[in-house]
Order: structure tokens, then C-alpha cells, then sequence
């Protein structure tokens, strides 16, 4: 059931008394670390505004802190400044993880949140569940349910250690409920209130729409890669720039890299001069960007979705995806690192055979709405 079909409660915050926290008003955390949680954020916010209510606390962890990743996101999405930013910067996972440990504890004990709120499957989103969850404070989990089934994407980690610690889920679609139930998360704590990332899309594709095309030519392909699966290995990586070089034969090669990506390339010596290589793009641009393009070639996540809201066909390089809907219902193809599939579903595309797809239930730009209505009624 949705949370606009059940008649459940707005989310019970009362207890928070005995805790000496609040009397009138509800202290609600949002926390962002990384790229794909700044969309996702924007609408909950924004929403949660009209609730005087609500007293809102922005945590940025500074996972990301380079500006096209992180300052840029937030002018373009109107997220006001962040009240407290941890800076905690890069590390291994171990490091990163336990510096936004350290960092956020003192915070929560000093302002003592009713209810703080995490975004995604990011090293952020796991460390913050976890502070809150030690010191009992309630955490709500945006964006839960996904599964991959494949533990060896620290994503995956990320996203059942996380839906574990959390109070309130809310989920994108059916397919998150069903896995949350699977693992013993009670009923009541899962609301569907579909997909916020729609939302921040909705808001501002009229905008992206506008943009020149800046020297692009009329048909091309967009590239985005940065899952340490791909690039961390100097071979698989190699081979997976050959299959673009090939791509770019047909279809000029649009490569806005990540930042890890690049540093791989240059570590291991390889080549990517044939392909249009760009710094990583600001949210509208990027949108402008996919919403013209012929195919999108990705191993991104939050990318598989917002092509199948646009009706652009995706190719993804991964053999598996947290985002089923996205196959079943959108536009999305799996075709792993296999080389030969890659080419048989181009010629699919550029043939206009690919596959079509439908906009998932929900996907309707009011998710965010429907968060803040569970929270404050
Ligand atoms: C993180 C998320 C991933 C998400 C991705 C989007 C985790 C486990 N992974 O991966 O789910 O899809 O963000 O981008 O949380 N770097 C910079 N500047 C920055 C940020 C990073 O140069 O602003 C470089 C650093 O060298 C860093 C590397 O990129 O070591 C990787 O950054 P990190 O935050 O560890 O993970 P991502 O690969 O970005």
C-alpha cells in the first residue's frame, strides 16, 4: 500500500518529550554527503518548509567537497547553505565511514534531533543511520528498500545496514516494500511515497530544456562511469573504453567523468582521447544533456531512473541493478561488461528498436510532499 492510500498516522514524534527534546516544535536532520544525494534532498526540504512546525538542520558530511560535485548542486536546486558541514573529505571506506562517525556524534548530542533523515546507499547515509541508531535517536531512511543482491557493491552494505537501523522507510516503489518486509522490517515502518530523485527532474527539466547545445553535435551518447567495479581495475577498465571507442564510430561520445575515473585513467596509463572527455557537469547541464541525447551508457544509479523517466533508451554497465523498475517498466537494458551486448543493443538503438518503456507509479514529482506528510501530518 502507499502512503497516499493508507490511512496511516502522520509519523508519532510525541514520545520525543520523555527525551526532553522538544515540547512544541520537531527537529528534523537532513544529511547529505555526496553527488547523488543533493537531488534527493532538495524536494523533502522544500516540502517540509510548509510545516511550521519543523525545524530543519542541513548536515553536509563533506564526502564530496570538490565545487562541480557538491556547491554547484546545491545553487542549481535552490538547498540553502548546510548549518554544520563535517568535512571530512576522501578516505577509504573504513576511514571515511568512521571520520563522519566521530564528527556527527557530538552534533547530535548537542542539538538532539527528533528525527534525522538519510538519503541513499553513500558511506554518509551508513555512518549517520549508525550514530543515531546508538544514541536512540529515530532516523528515517529516504530511498529504502533497493537491492541489488550483490554484497560485493559497498552500496549494497550501505543500504541493509542502513534500512536495518532505520525507523520510517520510504520507498520508490513496490518492489522496496517487498524487500524490506523480506528481511523482518515490521509493515508500519514502510511508507511508498515514490520517487524523490522525480521530483528535483520535474522541478527543473523545463530549465534544462533551454540549454544550447554548446558545439554538441545533433546525435550523440552520453557516458558516465565511476563504480570502483569498472574502473578500480586497470583491464576492466581498459576494455570498457575500447567498447566506447567502438561506440563513438556510430555515435559521438559525450564523457563527463567522475573525478575517480580520471585519476584511474591517468594511474593505468590509459587513453580516452577519441571521446569528448568533460569535467562533471552541474545537475541542469547534465539533465540537458541526457534528455537530448540518442543513448545513455552508465553505471550509475540514480541515472538508470532518470532515463527511463525521460524515454531515453540506457544501456548499463553493471550485471545487476538495486533498480529493477527500471528494466521492467523503463528503458533501461543490463548489458553488463559484455562488449558484444553493448554493441547489439547500440545497433538496437540506433536502429530505434530499443525498448520503450513507461513512467513507474509514484515517479509524479510529489514524493517529497508525501515524505513531509508522514513526518508532520
Ligand atoms: C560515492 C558513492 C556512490 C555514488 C557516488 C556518486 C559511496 C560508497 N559511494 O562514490 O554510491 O554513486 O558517490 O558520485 O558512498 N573525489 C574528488 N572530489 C570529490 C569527491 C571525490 O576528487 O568531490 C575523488 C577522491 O579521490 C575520492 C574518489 O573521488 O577518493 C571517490 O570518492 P568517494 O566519495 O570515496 O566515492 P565515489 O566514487 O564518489
Amino acid at each position: 500500500m502507499d502512503a497516499t492510500t493508507r490511512s496511516t498516522p502522520a509519523l508519532d514524534l510525541a514520545d520525543n518529550d520523555k527525551r526532553g527534546g522538544w515540547e512544541r516544535f520537531v527537529k528534523v536532520f537532513h544529511i547529505v554527503g555526496a553527488r547523488p544525494n543533493f537531488m534527493k534532498v532538495a524536494p523533502v526540504l522544500s516540502a517540509l518548509r510548509a510545516h511550521q512546525r519543523v525545524i530543519q538542520t542541513l548536515v553536509h558530511t563533506g564526502q564530496h567537497y570538490d565545487a562541480n560535485m557538491s556547491d554547484v548542486f546545491f545553487e542549481q536546486l535552490g538547498i540553502p547553505a548546510p548549518d554544520v558541514n563535517l568535512a571530512v573529505g576522501s578516505g577509504s571506506h573504513a576511514r571515511q565511514t568512521a571520520e563522519i562517525m566521530m564528527r556527527f556524534e557530538p552534533v547530535v548530542l548537542e542539538a538532539k534531533p527528533d528525527l534525522v533523515l538519510v538519503y541513499g546507499d553513500v558511506n554518509s547515509t551508513v555512518a549517520t543511520a549508525l550514530v543515531c541508531a546508538k544514541l536512540g535517536v529515530r532516523v528515517g531512511h529516504v530511498e529504502a528498500g533497493l537491492r541489488s543482491f550483490d554484497r560485493t557493491m559497498p552500496e549494497e552494505i550501505n543500504r541493509l545496514v542502513t534500512d536495518q537501523l532505520s525507523d520510517v522507510l520510504f520507498t520508490p516503489s513496490e518492489d522496496g516494500d517487498s524487500n524490506l518486509q523480506r528481511e523482518g522490517i515490521a509493515a508500519e515502518k514502510i511508507f511508498r511515497v515514490g520517487n524523490v530523485m522525480i521530483d528535483s527532474l520535474l522541478k527543473l527539466l523545463p530549465v534544462a530544456r533551454q540549454q544550447q547545445r554548446n558545439g554538441l553535435p545533433e546525435r550523440y551518447a552520453v557516458v558516465t562511469l565511476h563504480r570502483p567495479a569498472n574502473v578500480d581495475d586497470s583491464a576492466t577498465l581498459k576494455s570498457i573504453l575500447q567498447s566506447l571507442v567502438d561506440v563513438n564510430r556510430d555515435l559521438a561520445v559525450v564523457f563527463p567523468a567522475h573525478p575517480r575515473t580520471r585519476q584511474r585513467i591517468a594511474e593505468f596509463g590509459l587513453k580516452a582521447d577519441q571521446l569528448r572527455v568533460i569535467d562533471p557537469l552541474p545537475y541542469v547541464d547534465f539533465l540537458g544533456l541526457q534528455s537530448r541525447a540518442q543513448v545513455v551508457i552508465t553505471d550509475s544509479g540514480g541515472i538508470q531512473e532518470e532515463t527511463t523517466y525521460l524515454g531515453v533508451p540506457c544501456l548499463t554497465l553493471r550485471e545487476n541493478t538495486e533498480r529493477p523498475i527500471t528494466v521492467s517498466l523503463g528503458t533501461n537494458v543490463l548489458v553488463g561488461r559484455d562488449p558484444e551486448k553493448l554493441r547489439a543493443e547500440l545497433a538496437r538503438v540506433l536502429a530505434g528498436k530499443h525498448k520503450k518503456g513507461t513512467i513507474p507509479p509514484l515517479w509524479d514529482g510529489r514524493a517529497g510532499e508525501r515524505i513531509a506528510q508522514v513526518i508532520a501530518g
